[in-house]
């Protein structure tokens, strides 16, 4: 096997997703632990979470820096070369969950055993269902008391749609956690306290059936335990590795992440069941992640990472070939070539120079402004586009005011770089300026986002009034007299960013209407890319 070859296939790319304080990022620091990316615990940071997300969002915002860190990790462990895709973990920001998983192969799915699925568990499994991608659970905190197994796992069928399969079993829970039971070898791994307050617990695995067992579980766990083990084989969802990667069925472990207990088995497993990077559709077809000829594309953009240099990176998945730094590539949609500078991977803590990388790796560059979400790059001699990353219909207007006159400049910059990183898309009125500027967002939070960020990126204060709009349509046909068109009087006729015109209307009856009135319109849900 060539080098490339082997680079490729060890690597393993995947997504985690979780209602805030499920554990995600305690089980993300373990995962980095085991690697050997970080040394201590505590130093994935950047976001212990409040309950609001915005707060979040400000907090990470305060160290910039590190939640780039926190958005992208890439760590060794026996063998495999593992990126992780953080998620934002609030609804509001689903779209770029959406666009993360994109970049994902599969995704991670981290539960809290006491409150089994909550909302943004429900809401981001959606998105990841949309993209028909393996998920994984792990069902954390099992030290602390948590709901009945049977019942989580019903919940998790029930809430989410997708069957489960356990892959290891919880013996007891709480005070009373005494380990978990691993259904493929039939062994039993125990969680052994240690002594003197440490959170991290002692493991010792033995037999199921071993006679010392009982002595260790005490008779109703123990008895209890085999009988889980009967139901279990008898009645559980059968193990099926090909429903698995098309997402229909979810491997389930049980675990807790705090003290570092069933999560190396859980990556495990995860590494055994998960694939190496895996193709993707371009207008020329699937793309072989094992070719030799570099292309990726673009799933997120961030401009002001580091305040004192106002920089943008696009962030890439690298999807065929080799990176090396300083490459010259096509950018399809500018129609140019291009050398990729200034390139960065993110290892754990610090943003780092990247040399080379391979299909299947994240990689940030340094955006000069020319690079949109979805965006292809590939070699010049081999051009293709990759299927681009839909826009989600906002559903909630605005209407932006800048309060100072004096810096108009500033505003409609900051407002244009925002709705380029795809957080918020505009629209002006026809034949308007940028006075005013009609924002709309897929979550109410992110006018907030929009607020706080203009203000500290940009010095900008706005105003913001709300629209009563809640559907947009963009107008297909290439040639259309808007001003013929019959439409009801609360509609509004507006244009994007790249010029499309546009209808904004407040009701699902407007939307008829205009369809109803005017035969030869043709509206569509999404805008062109
Ligand atoms: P998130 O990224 O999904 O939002 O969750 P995070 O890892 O930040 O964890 C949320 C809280 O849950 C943290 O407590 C964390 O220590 C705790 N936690 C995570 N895994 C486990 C577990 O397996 N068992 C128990 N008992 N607790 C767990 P915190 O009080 O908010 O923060 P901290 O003071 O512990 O840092």
């Amino acid at each position: 096997m060539s080098d490339f070859i082997e680079q490729v296939k060890k690597r393993r790319t995947f997504a985690i997703i979780s209602h805030p304080d499920a554990g995600k990022t305690t089980l993300t620091e373990k995962f980095l632990l085991y690697g050997g990316a970080i040394q201590e615990a505590g130093m994935v940071k950047g976001k212990r979470q409040s309950k609001h997300a915005v707060s979040d969002w400000m907090e990470i915002e305060k160290q910039r820096g590190i939640s780039v860190t926190s958005s992208v990790l890439q760590f060794n462990y026996d063998g495999f070369c593992i990126n992780i895709l953080d998620t934002p973990g609030h609804q509001d920001f689903s779209e770029d969950t959406y666009r993360t998983l994109m970049a994902a192969d599969s995704a991670v799915m981290v539960i809290d055993g006491s409150k089994g699925v909550e909302d943004q568990t429900r809401k981001l499994f959606k998105v990841c269902a949309m993209r028909h991608i393996p998920i994984f659970t792990f069902i954390n905190k099992m030290d602390r008391e948590a709901k009945d197994p049977y019942e989580l796992m019903e919940e998790i069928e029930r809430e989410l749609g997708v069957e489960t399969c356990a892959v290891n079993w919880p013996i007891g829970c709480g005070k009373e956690f005494k380990g978990v039971y691993e259904r493929n070898n039939k062994e039993v791994i125990r969680f052994i306290p240690v002594q003197g307050g440490k959170k991290e617990v002692d493991v010792e695995i033995c037999d199921a059936h071993n006679e010392h067992l009982k002595d260790e579980l005490g008779d109703v766990l123990y008895h209890q335990l085999q009988d889980d083990i009967e139901l279990l084989d008898g009645a559980g969802a059968e193990f099926d590795l090909q429903r698995v990667q098309k997402g229909e069925l979810s491997p389930v472990c049980f675990g807790s992440a705090l003290t570092n207990f069933g999560v190396e088995p859980f990556l495990r497993h995860f590494l055994d069941m998960t694939t190496s990077p895996l193709p993707r559709q371009s207008d020329k077809g699937e793309i072989d992640p094992l070719s030799e000829d570099f292309s990726a594309f673009v799933f997120k953009i961030q401009a002001n990472m580091n305040k004192a240099h106002r920089d943008r990176m696009a962030f890439m998945r690298i999807c065929s070939g080799k990176f090396t730094k300083g490459m010259e590539v096509f950018h399809y949609q500018g129609n140019k070539k291009i050398k990729l500078n200034q390139s960065k991977q993110i290892m754990a803590e610090s943003r780092e120079e990247v040399e080379e990388a391979y299909s299947g790796d994240i990689i940030g560059v340094f955006d000069p402004g020319i690079f949109s979400i979805g965006d292809t790059l590939c070699t010049p001699k081999n051009k293709f586009a990759y299927d681009g990353i839909p826009t989600f219909a906002p559903e909630h207007f605005a209407l932006i005011r800048n309060t100072d006159t004096m810096k108009r400049k500033q505003f409609v910059k900051g407002v244009e770089q925002i709705a380029q990183e795809g957080a918020i898309q505009i629209f002006t009125e026809l034949g308007g300026g940028m006075e005013e500027i009609i924002v709309g967002v897929v979550g109410v939070l992110q006018f907030e986002v929009l607020a706080y960020r203009l203000k500290n990126e940009y010095n900008v204060d706005i105003v913001n009034t709300p629209l009563p709009y809640q559907f947009v349509r963009w107008i297909k046909n290439d040639s259309i007299d808007l001003k013929t068109l019959n439409l009801s009087s609360d509609t509004k006729k507006v244009q994007d960013l790249k010029g499309q015109y546009l209808l904004l209307f407040s009701n699902e009856w407007g939307v008829r209407w205009a369809t109803d009135k005017n035969p030869d319109l043709v509206l569509a849900e999404f805008s062109k890319n």
